[in-house]
């Protein structure tokens, strides 16, 4: 399932990080793509030991880390330090179908974590770009997504992608991955469309109604039952 998570950035925060980003040093982006989907990947990213890329995403996480929506879709363990790419009309950049990588080390740190999902969170605006969309294919078809500049998709990383040619202007992103307490997607669903659910009634008929609490209690005991901590 693809969950949309809006606002996780401030329309300020992100001509900050933009302003940053226009005045660093960008690579290949190449450089972090395995075997088959460097063959299909051509753009730019800022290198991802860089001390730009490192605070900027750091304060992408801590972001997160206060969002309910993502925290309730993607039931985080470990989050990959964020990566930052750019893909531009003038170079042609796009990215074709593939897979992303089962298992992700940090260099710095050693960690490797399960990709469970795949995020990107939208830098530009729509309207500064042509072309550059997100592609996801599930069991119901493929999904194009363009977002607002500071929302955010995630999408199960066990899905084949792409990224379509831009045509105009840039596209500049940050993604990263994530494993999840809970390593199902079905599973994973169930729970963020209960807490939905629950948020829902408490909205109407307030915290302490006895069928909300219990409902409650049954969201945390699901976890409990899936949860690996
Ligand atoms: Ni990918």
């Amino acid at each position: 399932m693809l969950i949309c998570v809006p606002s996780v950035l401030r329309k300020d925060e992100v001509a900050d990080f933009r302003r940053l980003m226009d005045a660093s040093v960008w690579e290949d982006g190449r450089s972090t793509a395995g075997a088959q989907s460097a063959m299909v990947k051509s753009n730019e990213q800022l290198p991802p030991d860089s001390e730009i890329a490192r605070r900027l995403g750091n304060r992408i996480v801590s972001a997160l880390t206060s969002n309910p929506r993502f925290i309730s879709a993607a039931i985080p363990r470990q989050i990959f330090p964020p990566l930052f790419n750019r893909y531009r009309a003038a170079g042609a950049h796009h990215f074709g179908i593939h897979v992303d990588n089962a298992v992700r080390g940090d260099r710095l740190t050693g960690a490797r974590i399960r990709t469970d999902l795949s995020v990107t969170l939208f830098l530009s605006e729509p309207g500064e770009y042509d072309g550059g969309e997100l592609v996801v294919e599930d069991l119901y078809g493929s999904h194009e997504i363009k977002l607002p500049a500071g929302d955010l998709v995630l999408y199960p990383a066990s899905s084949l992608h792409m990224v379509t040619p831009v045509t105009r202007g840039a596209r500049v992103a940050s993604f990263f991955w994530l494993q999840s307490m809970i390593r199902d997607t079905h599973a994973r669903t169930l729970v963020f469309d209960l807490d939905n659910t629950i948020q829902a009634l408490v909205e109407r008929l307030g915290r302490d109604d006895p069928e909300t609490v219990r409902l409650t209690g049954l969201y945390h005991n699901l976890i409990r039952l899936w949860a690996d901590v």
